[in-house]
């Protein structure tokens, strides 16, 4: 096979007390990007659409993720990308993360598929590493594997999906502001208080039971977060008002979806999420900040080839 097409989902980081360690894949948006062999070993990105991005070979995550891939494959293969973005880069959605995804899928495939999706997570994640500075693997597990993840270790990389319930859906709250993954991992430092870690632990591992056991219950008291939450929410306009609508709208929970701005709800079943969402409307109508809504069942699927 000479040419091919993948999309790879946007998706969801953190889940509130995950930070760095869990995460979903979303029906929508999604990425798209068309791959295809060259007769020499540059890699070269001759269109982009739908967001402005680097070209650069060394600076773009789609193709630092492929020459990782390349260079653990020990092949010299070049590839000609055209990429097309439906996710807004900086909106928490892991939009440079669906890049790196979908460009590892489509690179292996095209390469004879050597590896497994789970082998791919690790070259996804270094091209994460030109966006956010540091290696994390929660967008890319979910974008390329679909499903639930959780990250267990980075060095060395044990990623694996966990059961979620069928009816759970789920409202993005999108305030059209830009935020800088890497501006907003500064904010949470290198260290957090004892109790604090206590808390996390406590609500990762019961977040974990519930969605295995589908105890709502459960999920709900576990959706806190004391570590990103208290200073990032600030960077998010109407953030504690958002949050107190959708609560009072019969959420299971809220938080920041990845490294904010967008915003993410769970709900038990199909059609509640959307009576929040005049009530939001009104609050970024009084703040003049443009907003965008989606409704999303969490995709099982991933990176495919389309
Ligand atoms: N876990 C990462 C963070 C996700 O919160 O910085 C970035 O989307």
């Amino acid at each position: 096979m000479e040419k091919i097409k993948v999309t790879a989902p946007a998706s969801v980081a953190n889940v509130a007390c995950g930070y760095d360690i869990f995460g979903f894949a979303l029906d929508l948006p999604s990425d798209e990007l068309v791959l295809q062999k060259r007769n020499d070993s540059k890699l070269v990105i001759h269109d982009i659409k739908g967001a402005q991005l680097p070209t650069e070979p060394d600076q773009n995550v789609a193709t630092v993720a492929i020459a990782a891939l390349l260079n653990h494959l020990g092949s010299e293969q070049g590839f000609n990308l055209a990429i097309e973005k439906m996710i807004k880069p900086g909106s928490g959605l892991g939009s440079s993360a669906s890049a790196a995804a979908a460009a590892v899928v489509a690179a292996n495939v095209l390469m004879g598929s050597p590896l497994s999706k789970e082998d791919l997570v690790q070259f996804a994640m270094a091209g994460e590493i030109v966006a956010s500075k540091k290696p994390h693997a929660d967008n890319v597990s979910p974008s390329i594997l679909g499903g639930f993840t959780v990250v267990r270790s980075v060095e060395p990389l044990d990623v694996f999906k966990i059961h979620h319930p069928k009816d759970l859906e789920v409202l993005i709250i999108f305030p059209d502001v830009e935020i800088k993954t890497a501006e907003a991992r500064k904010l949470i430092g290198n260290q957090i208080p004892l109790d604090n870690a206590r808390t996390q632990w406590g609500n990762v591992a019961g977040l974990v039971a519930g969605m295995i056991n589908e105890d709502w219950n459960l999920i709900s008291n576990s959706l806190q977060d004391v570590v990103a939450e208290p200073v990032r929410k600030y960077l998010i306009p109407g953030y504690d008002q958002v949050k107190e609508i959708v609560m009072a709208h019969d959420a299971i929970g809220f938080n920041i979806s990845g490294s904010g701005p967008c915003m993410f709800a769970f709900f038990k079943g199909s059609g509640l999420a959307s009576s929040a969402i005049p009530g939001i409307q009104k609050v970024y109508d009084q703040l003049s900040v443009k907003t965008f809504f989606h409704t999303s069942k969490i995709n099982t699927e991933g990176t495919i080839v389309i």
